[in-house]
C-alpha cells in the first residue's frame, strides 16, 4: 500500500539518463571546411552523463549548473524533444519520445532562449491554437485564458503580433502559452534571463501559485539565483553532465553559512601582509574583503587581528551570498576547490562552451 502511494507521488524519474552528441570537427577558412567534406571527422560530446533523478508530484525543484553543464539537454529530454543516448526516464508515468502525444497534454515548457510563440501572430491567436491542438473545449480555454491574462497582465498585449512585444511583455505571454492546458509539471528553462525585477518578480509569482493552487510540478533551470531562492526547495546541481549535488537549499546554506565575508576599512592605507592565514578576496588601500569559517575560527580572535591592523573606520560582517555558494559548488563539480573571487568571475564569464562543439550534424 505505502509502495502505491510513494509510486503515485513520482512526477519525475530518470536512470542513468545519457545524452552524447555527435559533432564534425571543422578547421577554421575554406580549405577547413572543404577537408570537413572530404575527410569528416568526428568527436563525441557527452552532454548528459548517467543522471538519476526523482521528483515528487508538487516539488519544485531547480536544475543548476553552469554553463554546458548539460541542463537544457536533459529538458530537451524529459520533453521528448531529443532522444536519449542510454538510460531511462519517465514523465508523469509516461515515457518521452514513446508516449509523446500523451505526454503533450500533462506537460508545460518555456524555454527563456526560444520563443513557443507564432511570431508574427498575435499571442491570442497562438492561445487559441494551443487550445484547439491541447482539445482545451472553448468555454474552458477561455476561462482560463482570462485568468492567466488578468495574472500575468498580459490584456492590452494579446492583440499585437509576438514580434512587436518586448521581452518581457512576450516572456509573460510565453508564460500563459505554456499553462493554457492546465499541465501537470511545467519544465522551466531560463524563464527569467534578460527580465527586469519587476516582470521576474511577476513570473515568479504566477510559478509559484500554480504551485501551490494546482499542485503543478516545476522543474526549473535558472542562472538567477533569486528564481532559485524564492521557488524551490530542493537543488539539483550538475557538471559535465554528472550530478554533484543533490539537497535542499536550507541543507546547503546551512553548510556554507559558516563562511562569513567580513568588509573592513580603515582609516589609514593598509599592508595587506598583516592578513596573512586569511582568506583574501580583496586588498586594497585602506579597504579589506576577507572570507572567514566561522565554525573553525573563533570570532573574537578573528576581529582582535583585524583591529590590530590599524585604526578601523567601518566594518561589515555578512554570509557568503548564495549566488557565490551555488558557484563554489559548480566549481567543485570541475574538480576544483572553491575559490571565492574566482567564482564570482565564473558567475559573470560569458564564455560558451557550446563554441567548442564545433559543426553539428
Ligand atoms: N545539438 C548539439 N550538438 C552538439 N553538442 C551539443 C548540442 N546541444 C548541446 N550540446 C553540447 O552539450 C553540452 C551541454 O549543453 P546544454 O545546452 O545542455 O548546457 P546547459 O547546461 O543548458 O548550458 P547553459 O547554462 O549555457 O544553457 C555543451 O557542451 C553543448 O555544447
Ligand atoms: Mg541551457
Amino acid at each position: 500500500m505505502s509502495t502505491r502511494r510513494e509510486t503515485m507521488s513520482v512526477m519525475l524519474t530518470t536512470s542513468k539518463l545519457t545524452k552524447a552528441f555527435r559533432a564534425k570537427i571543422k578547421e577554421p577558412g575554406l580549405s577547413g571546411s572543404f577537408r570537413a567534406i572530404r575527410h569528416p571527422q568526428y568527436r563525441e560530446i557527452v552532454a548528459v552523463d548517467g543522471i538519476d533523478l526523482e521528483v515528487e508530484r508538487g516539488e519544485m525543484l531547480a536544475f543548476l549548473g553552469p554553463n554546458g553543464a548539460g541542463k537544457s539537454t536533459t529538458i530537451k529530454m524529459l520533453t521528448g524533444i531529443l532522444t536519449p543516448t542510454s538510460g531511462s526516464m519517465t514523465v508523469a508515468g509516461l515515457t518521452p519520445g514513446k508516449d509523446q502525444r500523451a505526454l503533450a497534454y500533462r506537460i508545460g515548457s518555456v524555454f527563456g532562449q526560444k520563443s513557443m510563440l507564432y511570431w508574427h501572430l498575435p499571442a491570442l491567436d497562438s492561445f487559441r491554437l494551443l487550445g484547439a491542438i491541447y482539445d482545451v473545449e472553448g468555454a474552458v480555454l477561455q476561462k482560463r485564458l482570462n485568468a492567466l491574462v488578468e495574472l500575468l497582465e498580459i490584456g492590452e498585449h494579446l492583440k499585437t503580433p509576438v514580434r512587436k512585444l518586448s521581452l518581457g511583455e512576450r516572456m509573460r505571454c510565453e508564460v500563459a502559452a505554456s499553462l493554457l492546458h492546465k499541465p501537470e509539471i511545467l519544465f522551466l528553462d531560463e524563464p527569467t534571463i534578460g527580465l527586469d525585477v519587476v516582470v521576474k518578480a511577476k513570473i515568479r509569482e504566477m510559478i509559484k501559485r500554480i504551485n501551490r493552487e494546482e499542485g503543478v510540478t516545476v522543474f526549473l533551470t535558472s542562472h538567477d539565483i533569486g528564481d532559485v531562492e524564492q521557488l524551490c526547495r530542493r537543488a539539483v546541481i550538475i557538471n559535465h553532465g554528472r550530478t554533484v549535488l543533490d539537497s535542499t537549499l536550507a541543507e546547503i546554506k546551512h553548510s556554507y553559512l559558516r563562511k562569513k565575508i567580513i568588509r573592513v576599512q580603515y582609516v589609514q592605507n593598509i599592508d595587506c601582509a598583516a592578513f596573512s592565514g586569511f582568506a583574501i578576496l580583496q586588498c586594497k588601500d585602506n579597504e579589506a574583503v576577507l572570507e572567514v569559517d566561522a565554525l573553525a575560527n573563533s570570532m573574537h580572535e578573528t576581529m582582535t587581528r583585524i583591529m590590530a591592523v590599524g585604526e578601523v573606520a567601518d566594518v561589515t560582517i555578512s554570509d557568503m551570498p548564495m549566488e557565490e555558494i551555488i558557484s563554489a559548488i559548480f566549481q567543485q563539480g570541475t574538480g576544483r576547490s572553491p575559490n571565492t573571487s574566482e567564482t564570482a568571475e565564473f558567475m559573470t564569464h560569458e564564455a560558451d562552451i557550446r563554441r567548442q562543439g564545433g559543426v553539428v550534424e
